[in-house]
């Protein structure tokens, strides 16, 4: 795993953007894979600056986001297809048949998570996942002891992830039990990806994800075994790892890097 030590959340979020401007660069009808919650809004908000002002094109794109909450309708302000459009979709050229987000209303779910990794692959696969962490290590919604080869499923929320998205409903009794979730194994089949963290509150899931032993308890740590994987933190959220200045000497001595 490649660590990028940023100053601050704007530096992250920066950094992260110009990964997704190479993947277009490269391949103009990449597949990206979206995450919501807080952390990625400084990566959309970039790219959507991006978008207007360089005009970075997203019309060949496509998008699968990770997870829904279940029983939330596209309409409601907490769900995960409200929070993508308001923060990015709408705010950019993609079609919208382009893209795919889990529903939270299905009535079977078990087909529809069948037919949603059955889309991904039929478009060739995931060129750049997008993740952030949670606080008790999860990506997406695998939380704690999720099989690190699980796959798209309906998927029932620890108590922590509970406590820490309450904050975004009126209270902790609002927040939905269960959601469908890409599993760890579909994201590790993901070609690149990107995992952001900030704040000192994701300190002890980053140190654990990257520094720790790999585990089903911290469903991150699988990203150990991905050969492609960029961690772009902030100071804060880098502020239990122990081998810091490794990382930055890495930086700093990658072949290809300007000399300083
Ligand atoms: P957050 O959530 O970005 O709102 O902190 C991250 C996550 O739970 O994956």
């Amino acid at each position: 795993m490649e660590v990028i030590i940023e100053q601050d959340y704007e530096q992250m979020s920066k950094a992260a953007a110009r990964v997704v401007v190479r993947t277009l660069n490269e391949k103009p009808n990449a597949v990206l894979g979206m995450a919501t919650g807080s952390t990625p809004l400084g990566l959309y908000q970039e790219l959507v600056r991006l978008h207007r002002e360089e005009g970075l094109d997203f019309s060949r794109v496509t998008t699968f986001n990770l997870d829904e909450y279940v029983g939330l309708s596209v309409t409601h302000p907490q769900s995960y297809h409200h929070f993508m459009y308001e923060n990015f979709f709408q705010h950019v050229n993609i079609a919208r048949q382009n893209i795919y987000i889990p529903s939270g209303t299905t009535s079977n779910y078990r087909s529809f998570c069948e037919w949603y990794e059955q889309r991904i692959e039929e478009l060739g696969g995931i060129d750049l996942q997008i993740l952030g962490i949670g606080s008790d290590g999860h990506i997406a919604f695998n939380e704690p002891t999720s099989s690190l080869s699980s796959r798209t499923r309906l998927k029932t929320l620890a108590r922590q992830t509970i406590e820490d998205n309450a904050r975004f409903f009126e209270t902790a009794d609002d927040v939905p039990v269960y959601a469908i979730t890409m599993g760890v194994g579909t994201i590790m089949e993901a070609d690149r990806i990107v995992l952001l963290a900030n704040g000192a509150k994701k300190a002890d899931a980053v140190a654990a994800a990257v520094e720790g032993p790999v585990t089903s308890m911290i469903t991150a740590s699988a990203l150990q075994m991905h050969p492609r994987v960029k961690l772009f933190v902030d100071a804060d959220a880098a502020g239990e790892l122990q081998m810091r200045d490794y990382y930055q000497w890495i930086l700093k001595n990658k072949p290809g890097a300007p000399p300083s």
